[in-house]
């Protein structure tokens, strides 16, 4: 049957469709011989043969997912023009190709989904779904009530608005503070940038959860297979507790109510 390649390429566990069209917008995928840049060539993997970045594609019937505990150091991408470590390279035992669920930085730690499942990957990282992504910032300094509702409401960050962000206040001390952060937008350094914009640094980022599916106990550098009902927990929303600060360990203004007029997609 023919398929669109951007989609064949993602479902073969190349990579996500987003980063296909990049692959053959740069001109790095064949199809019977020829370089295509065209989008939207509509492709069968049983009788023509397509390369990416050289290498024959197949499908593969067997759709995988796993939970890794990134550590810091590693890239989230398929390769590095730097050499530096790539993600993959912790899942050796692994028998298919998979990639990474959107990004975390080199020096972020923590929950990341890999998959050969291109849907289920732009499942997750579709706006319309609105994934919770859990983080656990430690940041300089102890930011005012003021400056949480900011962050809680949406900010101007690089010209977006954000989305309202929950927070939960895990310690704090007049030298650093460490908080819960919950998002469901992924911007290339989104929590650091927000933090950023109200005058406190990350120094340390862990992500912990996606919805309502947690990385425990797992140690870094280690992964484990995802079953279906993990899967669905990436979709189902965490049960909101009141914030911290609310509960009286920051004193201040109560957590927002106030609705945001632009969504900043
Ligand atoms: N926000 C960041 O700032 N960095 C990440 O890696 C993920 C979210």
């Amino acid at each position: 049957m023919k398929e669109r390649l951007q989609k064949i390429l993602a479902q073969a566990g190349i990579c996500s469709r987003r980063a296909a069209e990049e692959l053959i917008r740069a001109g790095q995928v064949t199809v019977d011989g020829k370089v295509v840049t065209e989008m939207g060539l509509k492709v069968d993997l049983k009788t023509q043969k397509i390369t990416a970045k050289g290498q024959p594609v197949g499908f593969s019937e067997k759709k995988m997912y796993v939970l890794l505990n990134k550590p810091e150091g590693y890239v989230t991408t398929l390769s590095d023009p730097q050499g530096r470590p790539i993600v993959t390279e912790l899942l050796k035992k692994v028998p298919e190709r998979l990639f990474p669920v959107g990004r975390l930085d080199f020096d972020t730690k923590g929950a990341l989904i890999l998959t050969n499942d291109g849907d289920l990957a732009q499942r997750v990282q579709h706006p319309s779904f609105e994934v919770n992504k859990t983080y656990v910032a430690r940041v300089t300094g102890k930011p005012s009530a003021a400056q949480l509702t900011r962050l809680e409401e949406g900010l101007e960050v690089d010209g977006h608005l954000t989305a309202p962000a929950t927070l939960k206040l895990r310690k704090s001390s007049p030298k650093e503070s460490v908080f819960e952060i919950t998002i469901h937008e992924g911007r290339k350094r989104q929590v650091r940038n927000m933090f950023s914009a109200i005058g406190h640094e990350v120094t340390e980022l862990t992500r912990i959860s996606y919805g309502n599916l947690h990385l425990g106990s797992l140690k870094p550098g280690k992964f484990r297979f995802l079953s279906k009902s993990d899967i669905a927990r990436i979709f189902t929303k965490e049960k909101k507790s009141p914030p911290a600060r609310g509960r009286g360990k920051a004193k201040g203004t109560p957590p927002a109510t106030k609705k945001r007029k632009n969504s900043g997609k």
